[in-house]
This record gives C-alpha cells, sequence and structure tokens, in this order.
C-alpha cells in the first residue's frame, strides 16, 4: 500500500493561527510518497522507529493502531527543516497508507490524526500543516464556521475552522536559507513573547488582519494589493523574533521583480516565498542573494492513494 500527500506554503498567518487567528495555505506540488509493506520487524527506510528523525512516522502507527510489523518507506520531495511542511507531508502519506491497509482514506480523519501526531511531537501547534496536507488546495483557516468549511479540529480551548480557499492561479518563487529551524522551540518562543509583551499580542491581531485582507485581494486579483500584505506580515514575524538575517536577504533580492516577499512557515531560517509574474527573475535575484530558489504551484491534491 502507498499514499502521497503535499507540501505547503503559508501565504499568511503561520504562528498567528496558533492562537487562533485566520491563516492562509496552499499545497504545492511537491510531495512525500510512503510506502508500508509487511515484514518481519517494523522499520523505517530499513532502520529502527526509535531513530529520531522518524518520530512524526512512529507517533502515526501508534495513532493509526495499524496491524503490523510493516516496511514503512519514505520518498519525499519536500526539503526538512524548510518551513514548507515536509514533517507533515510524510505523517499524513504514512496516515494515509496505513489507512488504505484497512480500506479507504477519510481525509478528515486523516486531518485529526495528523494534528495530533504533530502536537505531541512538536507541543503547540495549529493544525494549518497537517489540514492543508491532508486536503490539497487552498486552505484558510478561521476562528468560526463559514461557507465552505471543510472540518474543524479542537484543542485546549482553541479551535479551528478549517475552509476551503480557492486561489488564482500564480507561481510562488521559493528561497531556501538552507538554515535547518525546528518549528516546535519558535512556536514556543513567540507564546513567551506574547504572555509577557503587549505589542507583540497586537502583532498576532495584526497578522489575522493582513490574513483576512489578503484573502480578499487574491479574490480580486489584486495582486498589488496582496504584496504590501505580504511584506508588512514578513516585517510583523521579525518583531516576533522569527526572522532571520539570511531570509531578509532574500526577501529584499526577490522585491524588486516581485509583487512582495515574506517568510513562510515557522521561520528563523527555513524559506521565504515570493510573489511573482517573473518568476525566472525573481528566482535568480535570490539565488544571486546566495538562497537555493525554485518555483512551485498549488497542488489540489491532498491525501491520496498511489496505485
Ligand atoms: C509552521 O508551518 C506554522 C506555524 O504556525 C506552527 C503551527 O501552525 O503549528 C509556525
Amino acid at each position: 500500500m502507498a499514499a502521497s500527500a503535499p507540501g505547503k506554503l503559508i501565504l499568511f498567518g503561520e504562528h498567528a493561527v496558533v492562537f487562533g487567528e485566520p491563516a492562509l495555505s496552499t499545497a504545492i506540488n511537491l510531495r512525500a510518497e510512503v510506502f508500508v509493506r509487511p515484514h518481519r520487524e517494523w522499520l523505517a527506510d530499513g532502520a529502527s522507529l526509535d531513530e529520531p528523525r522518524f518520530r512524526y512516522v512512529k507517533k502515526a502507527v501508534e495513532k493509526s493502531n495499524a496491524p503490523g510489523p510493516l516496511w514503512i518507506e519514505i520518498r519525499s520531495m519536500v526539503p526538512s527543516g524548510a518551513g514548507l511542511g515536509s514533517s507533515a507531508a510524510v505523517t499524513v502519506a504514512t496516515l494515509g497508507s496505513l489507512h488504505s491497509l484497512a480500506g479507504s482514506i477519510d481525509p478528515p480523519t486523516i486531518a485529526r490524526e495528523a494534528f495530533d501526531v504533530e502536537h505531541e511531537v512538536q507541543g503547540r501547534a495549529s493544525p494549518i500543516d497537517t489540514s492543508t496536507a491532508a486536503a490539497g488546495g487552498g486552505l484558510l483557516v478561521l476562528r468560526d464556521k463559514q461557507e465552505n468549511l471543510l472540518w474543524s479540529i479542537e484543542r485546549d480551548s482553541r479551535r479551528w475552522f478549517l475552509h476551503r480557499a480557492v486561489l488564482p492561479p500564480v507561481d510562488f518563487v521559493i528561497g531556501n536559507t538552507g538554515i535547518s529551524a525546528a518549528t516546535g522551540p519558535l512556536v514556543a518562543k513567540v507564546k513567551e513573547r506574547v504572555d509577557r509583551d503587549p505589542g507583540a499580542a497586537a502583532a498576532i491581531r495584526e497578522i489575522g488582519e493582513i490574513t483576512l485582507d489578503g484573502m480578499r485581494a487574491l479574490e480580486q486579483r489584486d495582486l498589488v494589493s496582496v504584496g504590501h500584505l505580504m511584506d508588512r506580515n514578513h516585517a510583523l514575524l521579525t518583531e516576533l523574533g522569527v526572522g532571520h538575517p539570511a531570509l531578509d536577504r532574500l526577501v529584499s533580492a526577490a522585491r524588486p521583480s516581485s509583487y512582495g516577499a515574506k517568510l513562510t512557515g515557522a521561520g528563523g531560517g527555513g524559506s521565504m516565498f515570493a510573489l511573482t509574474d517573473r518568476p525566472s527573475k525573481t528566482a535568480e535575484a535570490i539565488r544571486a542573494a546566495g538562497g537555493k530558489s525554485f518555483v512551485v504551484q498549488a497542488d489540489s491534491r491532498g491525501v491520496a492513494k498511489i496505485g
């Protein structure tokens, strides 16, 4: 059995979404594939599931109660530690292949289980990465239920309503700093700041408003406004302490040939992306500033069986 799931790009609202603010993401056409078959012991890529690099896979196995033992093989096109949802894609694809053993794949069930896995491994988290990998396409996370609801997920006193968002077909140019940063500590750092600094709490609320304005601007194909909102979102994330000089370098290099640019995902390194109608020029500028650059598009497919 095998299943695949996409990586993701957060367009607006990372970190703020952990506090229940709105956020907007899209699945991208870089996917993780996970294959499972019966074996005499549990192994992932031929190694023990107890290795730290397999902690998401191990938790997914525990969560799904899959009959084993199984040999699990992971192939991922999503660079890890780059803010592009690699752990979520691998977790969701693992759950997809394990659920396939029992018959069918149900994206809402997988989204909930994958969020539990991520929450247990990462600590504080929102369901944006895992739900985007499960649902595919554009996803708008809101505090309340509106039209186009896909599912809702609760944890402690927070509840996230995940909605389908229809995005214009645009190219996103990604710039990867090559600096890998773990999400858990960055999420914890933002929480600590928000708890002690009212300015940080205000930045989180402003990011929530930017997300809603950004969604409206995207619906109206007003890419100039989308770009300004991206630039402001980047500044607020930097204020919250999740920026990095390498991210600023890539963002500054990309801006002259694009509508806007911002870090994406947890930050602290990882990646930025630019919205542009001159993708080759922007990618070249990012490379000249020392980043690894590639162009991605939205992927409408979420978790899916292979074959
Ligand atoms: C990481 O891709 C997105 C964060 O908002 C964390 C989360 O939502 O769990 C930084």
